[in-house]
């Protein structure tokens, strides 16, 4: 059995989420994905919408995804490769060119994947900040030559 391990925080679960684990899933038959913990995120500078618990039963409820594990720190991998005999290590191209995951390829495969185009956690947070009304009044346009009294 072939053992696939990645990594990540998974807020607003969107298409270039389910795209990176269908195609890491595609590359063995057991996906175990090292979700990042809040106290990691914190420490990333991040800040999920959904917290651990919730961002964790989302990825189980994925076909591809067989388990969840926690990613607390950087220096975690070489051991849950270790302990999950992982053969592959899947991370996203953002990742790719830099020599930051060389060290695993003493211990593993480590494939880089492309991420999919426009489309982000954080692109849908800023979208939304778009959307948000000014002043708190939801500015519905009224349709032109309305007339009122018919
Ligand atoms: N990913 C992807 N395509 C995207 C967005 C993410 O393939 N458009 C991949 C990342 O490369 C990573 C995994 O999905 O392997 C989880 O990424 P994560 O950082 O949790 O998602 P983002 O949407 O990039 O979140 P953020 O905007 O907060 O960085």
């Amino acid at each position: 059995m072939k053992r696939i391990l990645t990594y990540g925080t998974f807020d607003l679960l969107h298409y270039g989420h389910i795209r990176l684990l269908k195609r890491a899933k595609a590359l063995g038959d057991y996906l175990i994905v090292a979700l990042s913990t809040d106290e990691f995120n914190e420490i990333k500078g991040k800040k999920a919408y959904h917290n651990y618990e919730t961002r964790k039963q989302m990825l189980e409820a994925i076909r591809y995804v067989d388990l969840v594990i926690p990613e607390q720190n950087w220096e975690q991998k070489i051991s849950d490769v270790k302990k999950y005999e992982v053969d592959i290590v899947v991370m996203g191209s953002d990742w790719a060119g830099s020599d930051k995951f060389d060290y695993l390829q003493d211990y593993c495969e480590v494939v880089y994947l492309d991420r999919t185009e426009g489309v982000s956690t954080t692109k849908i947070k800023n979208d939304l900040k778009l959307q948000e009304p000014k002043n708190g009044i939801n500015q519905i346009p009224t349709p032109k030559n309305e007339n009122k009294n018919s």
